[in-house]
This record gives C-alpha cells, sequence and structure tokens, in this order.
C-alpha cells in the first residue's frame, strides 16, 4: 500500500529530538523552530511529559467518557488555574478542526442561529464547517459549500459593523484567531477584537477565540486574545495542548449551559491524553514559559529588525513572522539544508517561527547568525535552493 500523497515533504528521517533540537537517521542536529507546526509547546521530550505518560501508561491509557474520568476534572482546574478562565467549562475531543467544529456547533445549539462570521486568510482546519470557515477555496470541497458563512476583511471594523446591522439577527458566531497562523502571522487589531466582543454582545452573538495556533502561551499571554482585554464565549485550543500527543479542546463561558447528547466524542479526554496535557500545563507554569516567549520573542524580533533584507517583522512572543523578498526565496531552504534549521512558511515569501516556548537565548542567537550567514551568501552569491 502506498501513502496517500496529501503534502510536499522534506526527505529527512527524524528519529530523536530533544528540547529545541531533532536528529535525523544520519545523525545530523537541527534545530526546530517549527516544532512540527507549532505543536511542540515545552520541547521535544520533555522528561516530566515523559514520566507522565509513561506512568499513566501503566495504570489505564483509555476509557470512554461513558465513565467518570477524574484527571479530566484535574485538567480542567489545572487549566482554569493557568489560562485565568476558572469559571469556564472544559469540552475535551483531539484536534483543532475538531475543537472548532465544535465550538461552531455548539454556538449555534446555544442561539438557533445560522450564520458565521470569519475573516479572510483565516485557517480553522479541515472538518466541514471549520473548513467552511476558511478563507481557501482549494481546502473546501463542493459539499463543504456554504451560504452560511460570511467572509470579512480581517481588521475591518466598519465592514463587520455593517454585516452585524444587516444580519445581525442571524448571526450565530463570530470566529477569529488573535493571531493568524497558516494566513501569515498577522495580529489581530485589539479595538478590532473589541469591537467583535461589543457587536456579539448587542446581536446576541457568540465569540470564538481560535486559539489553535496562538494559544497556549504562545503570544506570552495564554490566549493572544488576552492581549485585547476581552473575554470570548468559547476558546478552541489543540497544537500545543499536548507537546505532540493529540489532544484538543474548547472552554466554554459559564453562560452557556450544556446539554446531554449536543457534543460527544470517543477519543477525546482519554486518560492518556489528560495525562500528556497535565504535564504542559505543569511545566508552563513551573518552569515560567510564558515569560520565556516573552523575553525571548523580542530578543529575536529585535535582532530581526537589525537584518536590513527582511521586512515587516511581526507577531507576539514566539509567534513571529517576517517577509522576504524575491530575491531571497530559497532562503528557507537554505536554512534547512545548510544550516540545519527548520522554520515555517506561509504563501508568498512569509517565514513563521514557532519553536518550543522553552527556547533558550543560545538557540535564539544560533538561528540569527544562521540566518545573517545564508542571507549573505545568497547576497554574495546567488544560491539556489537543493
Ligand atoms: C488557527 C488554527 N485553527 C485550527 C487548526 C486545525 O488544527 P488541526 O490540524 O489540529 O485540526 C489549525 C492548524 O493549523 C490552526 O492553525
Amino acid at each position: 500500500m502506498n501513502l496517500f500523497d496529501v503534502y510536499p515533504v522534506n526527505e529527512i528521517n527524524i528519529v530523536k529530538a530533544k528540547g529545541s533540537y531533532v536528529w535525523d537517521d544520519k545523525g545530523d542536529q537541527y534545530l526546530d523552530l517549527y516544532g512540527g507546526h507549532a505543536v511542540i509547546s515545552i520541547g521535544h521530550t520533555h522528561p516530566h511529559w515523559v514520566k507522565r505518560i509513561e506512568e499513566q501508561l501503566e495504570k489505564i491509557a483509555f476509557y470512554s467518557n461513558s465513565i467518570r474520568i477524574p484527571l479530566q476534572l484535574q485538567l480542567a482546574e489545572k487549566l482554569g488555574k493557568v489560562s485565568g478562565k476558572e469559571a469556564y467549562q472544559l469540552f475535551l475531543c483531539n484536534s483543532g478542526a475538531e475543537a472548532n467544529e465544535n465550538a461552531l456547533k455548539l454556538a449555534s445549539f446555544h442561539n438557533g442561529r445560522k450564520k458565521i462570521i470569519a475573516f479572510s486568510k483565516s485557517f480553522h482546519g479541515r472538518t466541514s464547517l471549520a473548513v467552511s470557515a476558511t478563507d481557501n477555496k482549494n481546502y473546501i470541497a463542493p459539499v463543504n459549500e456554504t451560504e452560511n458563512v460570511i467572509f470579512l476583511p480581517f481588521n475591518d471594523e466598519e465592514a463587520l459593523e455593517d454585516c452585524f446591522r444587516e444580519n445581525g439577527a442571524a448571526i450565530s458566531s463570530v470566529i477569529i484567531e488573535g493571531i493568524q497562523g497558516v494566513g501569515g502571522i498577522n495580529i489581530a487589531d485589539d479595538s478590532f477584537l473589541k469591537k467583535i466582543r461589543s457587536l456579539c454582545d448587542e446581536y446576541g452573538a457568540l465569540y470564538i477565540a481560535d486559539s489553535v495556533q496562538c494559544g497556549y502561551g504562545r503570544s506570552g499571554k495564554f490566549f493572544s486574545h488576552d492581549f485585547a482585554g476581552v473575554q470570548a464565549d468559547i476558546y478552541s485550543m489543540a497544537k500545543g495542548m499536548g507537546n505532540g500527543f493529540p489532544v484538543a479542546g474548547i472552554i466554554v463561558a459559564p453562560h452557556i449551559k450544556p446539554k446531554h447528547f449536543q457534543l460527544g466524542t470517543t477519543f477525546g479526554g482519554n486518560h492518556l491524553a489528560c495525562a500528556a496535557a497535565l504535564a504542559v500545563l505543569e511545566v508552563i507554569e513551573e518552569d515560567k514559559l510564558m515569560g520565556n516567549a516573552v523575553m525571548i520573542g523580542k530578543y529575536l524580533r529585535d535582532e530581526l529588525e537589525t537584518i536590513p533584507q527582511l521586512q515587516n517583522i511581526r507577531g507576539r512572543g514566539l509567534m513571529i513572522g517576517f517577509d522576504v523578498p524575491e530575491e531571497l526565496n530559497p532562503l528557507r531552504k537554505n536554512l534547512l539544508w545548510n544550516q540545519k534549521i527548520f522554520t515555517g512558511e506561509a504563501k508568498p515569501n512569509i517565514i513563521r517561527l514557532l519553536p518550543s516556548l522553552a527556547l533558550r537565548k543560545t538557540d535564539a542567537e544560533q538561528f540569527i547568525d544562521a540566518l545573517k550567514e545564508e542571507i549573505e551568501n545568497m547576497v554574495t552569491i546567488p544560491n539556489p535552493a537543493r
């Protein structure tokens, strides 16, 4: 049997990982500033995470949600404390798309409405509603086409006001990433998020904060939406939540009441997933990783600003993007093949940095030195990607 070929891949076989480094089968070491797409939050194979999962595995890995699972409550309590959203309610699932799917569905159950507002360059996942709210026609199958999603320009308060004025009574929810990830690291303005909050309140719609990529401390605050000082009705979470163990969830504001059987899952919130997620929160708290994300993120952005060829350096904490001019197009590939550094990309010509929140200053310095060297080589001798 062959694999179903859905992505272009780099021919690298990673066999070992520790902290911010990974090693391939030839023994070559790579600095990982991509984290398998913002997933590695506390560092690869963190000893506390490994221990927690191993210990849980010896006891019980899985049972379904037909029984009480005290680890879920422990996770909810810890998440409430670390995120500062203690009054919210936790529903656990398995992936970011599933979290958003449940959030959109729950909003519709709650207010009985159908329309969703989403924004240009958004990415919310591949499942049916999540993908319908994603601004990329290539991902939307004919069966997912719907008139229920209204796309508006990102950060355009006037367009948002007009849309609510025209369709207010039909709008169930507004879904927005606090910092767009796949769309190229675009920060939602604080005033825009405040406007969403006030219009949702005025018209009885729910504010869904997609925090799958920009959440879990990556921005330096637990949710990047916190920068605007607003409380969303539902926050979706995934990626960094399990540090690579598949676990996701939504947290739901106290005014939204649960009804039996509206949401459900077989695997979501299993024992092993809870153990992994608890380990992540314990390390984030113990090692003060949100503070580290602020500090190392600032160092990186300040250093990037000193490199004249790079444009539009942006981001918060350890969610950073910058534009690369046309002539430096192969930069990301060259960083990977010549310097052994993984970074992320967004089209066209955007490099994204999504490292572990435990990234050390020495790792960041290594990246900056390597980046300068590559740019210098490319400016003097054109250096096509391998
Ligand atoms: C903002 C955002 N939402 C949702 C998703 C979908 O998450 P998953 O791939 O876990 O389904 C992603 C994935 O990149 C994302 O960046």
